[in-house]
């Protein structure tokens, strides 16, 4: 069985649910703390044993590439105000893994920036990684997904079970028969009305794919939203291939809504030892104060 060895990230997204933030500054690195949320992407692939990753962009987002590129200047200022640990750093994002850039030129939706980098891809299965989902979990989520991969050869989309009223903003699996916590894929479907959905196993934006799929990809129609979707491709595969779905171990945080947001950066600010303490007499502070206010 081929290795999984190359990993997709989607990037090329305009960012409105962030404006005006995302104006002139790509949604993908608004920080987390201070890491930027691609680079939670980019560490997880990493450490999930992928060796190339390609970063589907688009207009504007110049600073994505700037970022995981050497900076010359900064590196030496900071050498030469013996700055060590933030040189280590800024060196550590440029020093990641190989890291290749492709443009989709317009915004076609998901199905359409992952079709965008089959050249690159070749006849090998391979990875694709959402920047709006960052997960945190003892064994890194896509590896998790690359394990169950070697297992079975199959398509394998990573899911979680959201509640009922959400299942409208996310892909969402008709499970068939269940293995541990692995299901064999019967119908998918882009976010369907709630009535409508088959489940609440909702596609958490990590997939390990069979080449085949830009098969789907190649003739695939607007779907959902008016994109192409790669729900609706994988739909198309589970007609000539088995298709599964593995709902991984960890917390899935969705940095890609401002409520989601705010809270990842909470967490994770909460999870750092400098940060934590203050925070957290910060936090008391501010409710003790609101609850007075409001009675
Ligand atoms: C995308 C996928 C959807 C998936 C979601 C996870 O939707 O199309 O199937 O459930 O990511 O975050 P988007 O959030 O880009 O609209």
């Amino acid at each position: 069985m081929a290795r999984v060895k190359k990993a997709i990230i989607p990037a090329a997204g305009l960012g409105t649910r962030f404006l005006p933030a995302t104006k002139a500054m790509p949604k993908e690195m608004l920080p987390i703390v201070d890491k930027p949320t691609i680079q939670y992407i980019v560490e997880e692939a990493i450490q999930s044993g992928i060796e190339d990753i390609i970063i589907v962009t688009g207009k504007g987002k110049r600073a994505i590439e700037d970022h995981f590129d050497s900076a010359f200047e900064l590196e030496h200022k900071l050498l030469e105000s013996r700055k060590l640990d933030l040189l280590e750093k800024v060196q550590k994002s440029s020093r990641m893994a190989d890291i290749h850039y492709i443009r989709q030129k317009e915004p076609r939706g998901l199905g359409h920036a992952v079709w965008c980098a089959r050249k690159f891809i070749g006849d090998e299965p391979f990875a694709v990684l959402l920047g709006d989902d960052i997960v945190r979990s003892e064994i890194p989520c896509l590896r998790q997904l690359i394990l169950q991969y070697e297992q079975t050869g199959s398509t394998i989309i990573g899911i979680k079970p959201v509640l009922p009223e959400e299942v409208g903003r996310y892909g969402i699996i008709d499970p068939g028969r269940q293995q541990g916590d692995l299901y064999k894929v019967k119908a998918l479907v882009e976010k369907p009305e709630p009535s409508q959905a088959p489940s609440t196993f909702a596609i958490m934006g990590r997939y390990i794919l069979n080449p085949s799929i830009f098969d789907c990809l190649e003739n695939a129609d607007a779907g959902a939203g008016g994109e192409i979707q790669l729900t609706d491709a994988i739909q198309q595969l589970v007609a000539s291939e088995p298709v599964h779905a593995y709902h991984f171990e960890g917390v899935r945080y969705d940095v890609g809504e401002k409520l989601g947001y705010i809270l990842t950066s909470l967490d994770f600010a909460l999870a750092s030892s400098e940060l934590q303490a203050p925070i957290l007499k910060a936090l008391d502070e501010r409710l003790n104060l609101y609850r007075a206010f409001t009675g």
